[in-house]
């Protein structure tokens, strides 16, 4: 039987069809695409690929629908050593798709479509509050119902499970819901919406930081692209950096980031420690195309790490 701390993540499942572009098609413009592929992506399923590989104990609630895709996607989140009892299969529904155009300089412009993501309501996860009941921290993010995120948070707060919460996509939420919330992790326009403060410095950093410390939560981390990311402890903050690398595409690296920090602090490493093995993961993404085939193993996470010294 497993000893590792047990994670629980609840969140999408999608099929990423990702076109390389020199440039986004402007309204009413064709752009001939340079590649294209499927890969298996969904921010909550990146983010327990990337927990899984990074080598958490993890249980992944979702959803995928009644087709191909589904199944197969299914599989390959067992071989990343998820348990996907809490996956369900839903009849009638298509698994989640992302239409995503990357350009020339690897930024990403995203549409989606939620399928069997909406199938997420507060009655699916009722049906598997045991599973967050049981675990040592819950990992969410915003691509499931708002309403099924706060139950799924007053479930693990009743049984004294942390909740980390990266709010993307971007959207105002409530103070109920944050109030539940002990880590929260925005980018940058992530943290301007639930603020109002856009952050261009560290001080501003700082105080978007404290609005959310102010509505309950204890820790927050705001990342910042390539100037790492601010960590803020009940006010105490800090900036750290992350690692410089050529990036191919940016596809699923702040989910990278959430599920290599997440592990690393189940393992009780220091937050310094947590937040600079999880930018370690998140720059070997960066360097590989796509959203789950980017995901580093914890081999290569080490190996990253003990080559920077
Ligand atoms: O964060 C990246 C993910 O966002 C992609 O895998 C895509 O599915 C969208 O959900």
């Amino acid at each position: 039987m497993s000893t590792r701390a047990k994670l629980a993540v609840l969140g999408s499942i999608n099929a990423d069809h990702i076109l390389n572009l020199a440039h986004f098609p402007r309204p009413g413009e064709t752009v001939i695409g340079k590649q294209y592929q499927i890969a298996f992506g969904g921010k909550g399923a990146n983010q327990a690929v990337a927990a899984g590989r990074a080598g958490a104990g993890i249980a992944f609630i979702a959803c995928v629908g009644a087709d191909d895709i589904g199944e197969r996607i299914r599989q390959q989140l067992q071989q990343d050593r998820i348990d996907i009892t809490p996956v369900e299969t839903v009849a009638g529904e298509a698994t989640g798709v992302a239409m995503i155009f990357v350009n020339g300089e690897g930024e990403n412009s995203i549409g989606i479509y939620s399928g069997a993501n909406a199938a997420l309501t507060p009655a699916c996860v009722a049906r598997h509050q045991q599973v967050i009941g049981e675990a040592d921290a819950l990992l969410m993010q915003l691509e499931s119902p708002l309403e099924s995120v706060l139950a799924a948070a007053r479930i693990a707060r009743a049984h004294q499970t942390q909740v980390i919460l990266n709010p993307a996509p971007a959207t105002q939420l409530a103070d109920e819901l944050l109030a539940l919330v002990d880590i929260i992790t925005p980018n940058e326009t992530e943290v301007e919406i639930l603020t109002g403060i856009a952050v261009n410095s560290d001080d501003d950093a700082a105080r978007a930081a404290q609005v959310l410390h102010d509505k309950g939560i204890p820790t927050v981390l705001i990342t910042l692209g390539r100037r790492g990311v601010w960590l803020s402890e009940q006010g105490r903050g800090e900036r750290i950096p992350g690692f410089p690398v050529e990036a191919v595409d940016t596809i699923a690296a702040g989910d990278t980031f959430n599920g290599a920090f997440i592990t690393a602090r189940l393992e009780e490493k220091p937050m310094p420690d947590a937040v600079r093995f999880a930018h370690a993961a998140a720059a070997i993404a960066v360097t590989r195309p796509g959203a789950q085939p980017s995901v580093p193993w914890r081999t290569e996470i080490d190996a990253f790490l003990q080559q920077q010294g």
